[in-house]
């Protein structure tokens, strides 16, 4: 089917097809490393619902969720450095293993923070998962143990990714057009 992209998208990087075959793969490496254990599964709300909610069912072993939402970023597509926690979890992780959840690695700098928090509470292990990795972006050295896809420098919506909280739902990634971005 032929389709047509918004005016401020320039182009599909991963359709839902390539998505869904990568999900299926991360799901199959999570429930291989962890089996006979149960997740506790870490959502960063919003970004990383969509793929959370594919990610899970493609994970075996036993999982519980919670998720965590911060904000770092303002409407645009520039982050502004400062990282507040939104809403917290609403379970203990004392003593589980904790795997984050995350729509995409960019300057490192949220999910370093989201890192230490966690730390703090005393999980018995500490992994994370990202949909996608901008490594050119980076300032804060994180390495995912679970990376979807390496994208280059370009900014990207769909898939719960939003520009200023649009295109959350379209069900591909796609680059937001230079043009757009302001
Ligand atoms: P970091 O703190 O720079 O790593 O930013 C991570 C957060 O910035 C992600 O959780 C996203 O919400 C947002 N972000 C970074 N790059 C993009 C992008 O290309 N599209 C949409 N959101 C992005
Ligand atoms: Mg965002």
């Amino acid at each position: 089917m032929e389709r047509t992209l918004h005016p401020d998208l320039e182009k599909i990087l991963m359709d839902e097809e390539t998505l869904s075959r990568r999900v299926a793969e991360l799901g199959a490496d999570i429930s291989r490393d962890y089996a006979g254990q149960e997740i506790v599964l870490v959502g960063v709300l919003k970004g990383a619902v969509v793929f959370m909610s594919d990610l899970m069912r493609a994970i075996t072993e036993p999982c519980r969720i919670d998720f965590l939402a911060v904000s770092s970023y303002g409407q645009g597509a520039q982050t502004s450095g400062a990282v507040r926690i939104l809403k917290d979890l609403d379970t203990s992780v004392e003593n589980k293993h904790v795997l984050i959840v995350e729509d995409i690695l960019d300057s490192g700098v949220t999910l370093s923070y989201i890192i230490d928090l966690m730390e703090q509470r005393k999980p018995a292990s500490l992994e994370l998962c990202v949909l996608l990795d901008k490594p050119e972006r980076r300032r804060v050295p994180i390495k995912p143990k679970y990376c979807g896809f390496a994208i280059p420098d370009e900014f990207v919506v769909g898939y719960g990714l939003d520009y200023a909280e649009r295109f959350r739902n379209l069900p591909y990634i796609a680059a937001v057009a230079a043009h757009a971005i302001r």
